[in-house]
């Protein structure tokens, strides 16, 4: 079975399927899975206590290379309050380019959560000159985003809606309108369409709305191979869509899984209470530390980024096992769909 879609040709994998990033924490061993497996695997922006982010990156690609020859991706944070994104944006460009095997290998960029423009710099550039084939993404959480980040010079967008796992924007706009609204407006802009996928129905549906691959986050979660706690994959595979909310995360608003600790916390409202609320960074350093208990196991008191797929998902598959059902549930989805419209007589469509 093979669904080629214009991002499949332009990655250079299989299957339209990738994996979200999911910083702070590693998903190095995911990244070899899911490109072994024939999707894109994607490397997070990891900020754990006690390690410095660019040399992590830096291992990270090393390790993928050196476990397949499929290609992968990595994502760069680009927001105001992340202190290492100017480092990365210089840095990692000119060590893609020292390397040939991760220089080959590495085809896509997926930046989030701030501006697009941190990446277009002479090492981005003198990258691109050297023939490499990256491509660079934007996330797109609103129409408005969309429009801007087609006009910087972007080769496509992940669109993603409120459903999804992690920091939102403050629209709280569905995937499923979402990208009906990009496609109208932007019909010829690359899309990788992300939040609220775990299934074969899933993707059937994105690829019907225009998109040419969806990236999942909390389905990869649990996965075998995903080095996220037992604990973490557990609460996926135990929940129901209805138990994740909205509360105020370090960029923004996130959406987590509810808990006790949520119970008490507040949710911000627009981006001018979040700035006036940023006093000490002590806050973030506390939020990161949060997260980082979740990582360890304490998914009681840490935060626990979660989308409301995890109430698609229950089981703990291999990632191979993972990708060939959503792509076998996806044809047959999608052959359903077309046989019915062979069915009804012509003069009808007309
Ligand atoms: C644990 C976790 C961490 C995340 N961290 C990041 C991140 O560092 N950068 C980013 O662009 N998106 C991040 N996201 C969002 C995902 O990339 C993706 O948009 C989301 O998981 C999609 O929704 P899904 O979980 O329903 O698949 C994170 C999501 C989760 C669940």
């Amino acid at each position: 079975m093979v669904i080629e879609t214009n991002i499949t040709k332009m990655l250079g994998i299989k299957h339209p399927i990738l994996s979200a990033p999911m910083g702070p924490f590693y998903t190095t061993k995911l990244t070899v899975a899911v490109s072994e497996a024939g999707g894109l695997g994607v490397l997070s922006h990891v900020t754990i206590h006690g390690t410095i982010t660019i040399d992590e990156m830096k291992k990270s690609m090393a390790y993928v290379v050196e476990h397949t020859d499929k290609p992968f991706g990595f994502n760069i944070r680009t927001a105001r309050l992340q202190p290492d994104a100017i480092k990365l944006c210089r840095q990692l460009p000119r060590f893609i380019l020292e390397n040939p095997k991760i220089k080959e290998q590495c085809v896509y960029l997926i930046t989030s959560a701030g501006s697009p423009r941190l990446i277009y710099n002479k090492h981005f550039e003198k990258l691109k000159e050297s023939g490499s084939n990256i491509k660079h993404f934007h996330v797109a959480p609103s129409l408005y985003l969309a429009e801007k980040l087609v006009n910087s010079g972007i080769d496509g967008l992940v669109i993603t809606g409120v459903e999804g796992g992690g920091h939102q924007s403050y629209e709280n706009i569905s995937t499923l309108i979402l990208l009906q609204q990009v496609r109208k407006k932007l019909p010829n802009i690359p899309i990788i369409a992300s939040g609220g996928y775990a299934t074969g129905e899933g993707l059937a549906s994105a690829l019907s709305m225009g998109a040419g691959a969806i990236a999942m986050g909390s389905r990869f979660i649990s996965s075998k191979e995903c080095e996220f706690h037992e604990n973490y994959k557990k609460l996926v595979v135990n929940s129901s869509a209805s138990d994740t909310e909205l509360k105020t995360g370090i960029f923004g608003p996130a959406r987590v899984w509810k808990s006790k600790k949520t119970e008490n916390e507040h949710l911000v409202a627009s981006k001018q209470e979040k700035k006036a609320g940023e006093t000490s960074i002590s806050k973030v350093e506390k939020e990161l530390a949060e997260l980082e208990m979740t990582y360890k196991g304490n998914v009681e008191e840490g935060t626990v980024y979660l989308g409301q797929s995890i109430g698609l998902i229950d089981s703990v598959e291999s990632v191979s096992d993972i990708i060939n059902t959503i792509v076998f549930d996806a044809e047959k989805c999608l052959k359903t769909a077309y046989n019915a419209i062979k069915k009804i007589p012509v003069s009808q469509i007309l």
